[in-house]
């Protein structure tokens, strides 16, 4: 895209009207743990009550998922996002006051956190102000006193590695004026207590939008699809709509099991969602775990749909079959069942139930790093079967776990595998 044409769409965009300012519905939840509780009231600013609340909700936001490397110190930033548009890093938001938010106010924090402005620039959306714009200010105010308790370390930021024209910061003052909305549109119906503190818990912290929502050309989420599935990163974000979660078998209780675990009949949370349980929801109060559910499920939820039976080509399935005995079996079990502290099931499993085989394929090529899960949980690693299975060979593997676990149509042809392997052969 040259300058010319990147700039006359961004006035085209400056032009559209702006969304009337819709005042955020107050969170009135229901809650118990003190943390919740002291969100609802107002409390005392650099009191223990608020360090308390701050260090809740930033687990809640996953803050550290983005500002917080494997190796770094805690909120030093320096954590790579990579993007279509380039490459972001977290920045340094520990409260040293010459690469941190040290100098900052107040204000100037929830600036930042509601409007995506700094003291000295515009942030790019990739700090999900989008969604943490629905923050309220005794919250953000928490997560600011708690953030200015962390040791400050002095390490600078590191500057976005962009493309042109994506690089010049001011083009963000255009894309806020359409794509910044007050609040998000909701995947599900309720208005239960703990639905409106679900939909607070998911969409202003949470985030889970910035990556199961669709985006469009600018990067801008689709507010006409929430929760329909997007493929950000290599694994892509399921649908987690009502229907989405039903079709492919979750209750409400397995939901708790994956959230506060990472680990349910339906499988364990990888690629991008890992950190999400790791660094998050494992740390959401019982109550505020219901909510964010309750807020996903909709009031009234729809059961989980049984797998369907599918008739399939038998040659082809007895191929897949024999491939899963020689190479799956000895983790996954024979009869798809899993094993226990080894690996899970794939019978029933929602990746392999999914209508888009994308993250069944990808999880094959690739392979799952050696997870730590919460609590004294951990699995091996998955090994990666790129160079060991063909294109056919894993057609046939993806075709039998379909048929068989996943009420999923046998038709994965080798070229779908051959399109979705990173390596390029030339
Ligand atoms: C999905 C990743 C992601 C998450 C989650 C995230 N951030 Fe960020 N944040 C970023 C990126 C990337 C930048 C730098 C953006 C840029 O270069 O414009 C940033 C920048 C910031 C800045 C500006 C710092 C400066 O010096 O300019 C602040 C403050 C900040 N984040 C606070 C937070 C807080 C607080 C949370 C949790 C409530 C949070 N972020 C969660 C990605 C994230
Ligand atoms: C050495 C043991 C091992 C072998 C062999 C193995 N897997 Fe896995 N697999 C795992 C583990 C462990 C996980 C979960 C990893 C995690 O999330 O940390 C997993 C996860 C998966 C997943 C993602 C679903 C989920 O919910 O985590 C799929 C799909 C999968 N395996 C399919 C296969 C197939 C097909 C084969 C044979 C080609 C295979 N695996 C071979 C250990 C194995
Ligand atoms: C950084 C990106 C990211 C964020 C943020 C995120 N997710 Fe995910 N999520 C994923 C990816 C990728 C997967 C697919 C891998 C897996 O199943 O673990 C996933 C899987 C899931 C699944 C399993 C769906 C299925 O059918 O297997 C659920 C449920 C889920 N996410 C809910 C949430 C909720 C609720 C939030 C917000 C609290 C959230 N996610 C935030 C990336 C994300």
């Amino acid at each position: 895209m040259t300058k010319v044409r990147y700039l006359r769409n961004a006035l085209r965009i400056a032009a559209a009207p702006l969304l009337a300012a819709a005042l955020l519905a107050a969170c009135d939840g229901s809650s118990s743990s003190a943390a919740q509780a002291a969100s609802q009231s107002a409390v005392k600013p650099g009191s223990a009550d608020q360090l308390a609340l701050g260090r809740y909700l930033t687990n809640a936001a996953d803050c550290a998922a983005c500002h917080t490397t494997a190796t770094g110190a805690a909120f030093a930033g320096g954590v790579e996002l990579a993007s279509p548009f380039g490459k972001f890093y977290g920045s340094n938001i520990t409260p040293d006051k010459q690469h941190g938010i040290g100098k900052w106010s107040a204000d100037q924090f929830y600036k930042a956190l509601h409007d995506g402005v700094t003291p000295d620039k515009h942030l790019y959306p990739a700090m999900p102000y989008t969604s943490y714009r629905s923050m309220t200010r005794a919250d953000s105010d928490a997560i600011y006193a708690y953030l200015m308790q962390q040791k400050p370390v002095a390490v600078p930021s590191k500057e976005a590695d962009l493309k042109f024209p994506y690089n010049m910061r001011f083009g963000m003052m255009f894309w806020n004026v359409p794509f910044l909305k007050n609040s998000l549109t909701d995947a599900s119906t309720g208005q239960s207590p703990a639905w409106l503190r679900g939909q607070y818990l998911s969409n202003a912290l949470g985030h889970c939008a910035e990556c199961h929502s669709p985006r469009g050309v600018f990067g801008q989420l689709d507010l006409s699809k929430p929760l329909t599935g997007a493929a950000l990163g290599r694994v892509a974000a399921p649908n987690i709509t009502p229907a989405g979660l039903a079709a492919v078998g979750w209750t409400a209780a397995d939901l708790q099991t994956f959230f506060s675990t990472g680990i349910a009949p339906q499988g364990s949370a990888y690629g991008e969602m890992f950190p999400v349980v790791h660094l998050s929801t494992q740390y959401l109060s019982k109550d505020d775990l219901n909510a964010v559910i309750t807020y996903l499920m909709g009031d009234k939820p729809l059961p989980p749909e049984p797998v369907k039976t599918i008739t399939a080509d038998a040659t082809e399935l007895d191929a897949g079959k024999r491939l899963y005995t020689a190479v799956c079996a000895g983790c996954h079990g024979f009869q798809g069942d899993g094993k226990a502290h080894v690996a899970v099931a794939m019978k029933g499993n929602s990746t392999v139930r999914n209508a888009d085989p994308h993250n069944l394929i990808v999880t094959m090529l690739d392979g799952i790093e050696a997870q730590k899960f919460p609590g004294t949980e951990s699995l091996q690693d998955m090994p990666a079967f790129s160079g060991q299975l063909s294109d056919k060979e894993l057609a046939q593997l993806t075709n039998f776990l379909r048929a068989t676990w996943g009420g999923q149509a046998a038709d994965i042809t080798p070229d779908r595998i051959k399109a979705m392997r990173l390596t390029t052969a030339h």
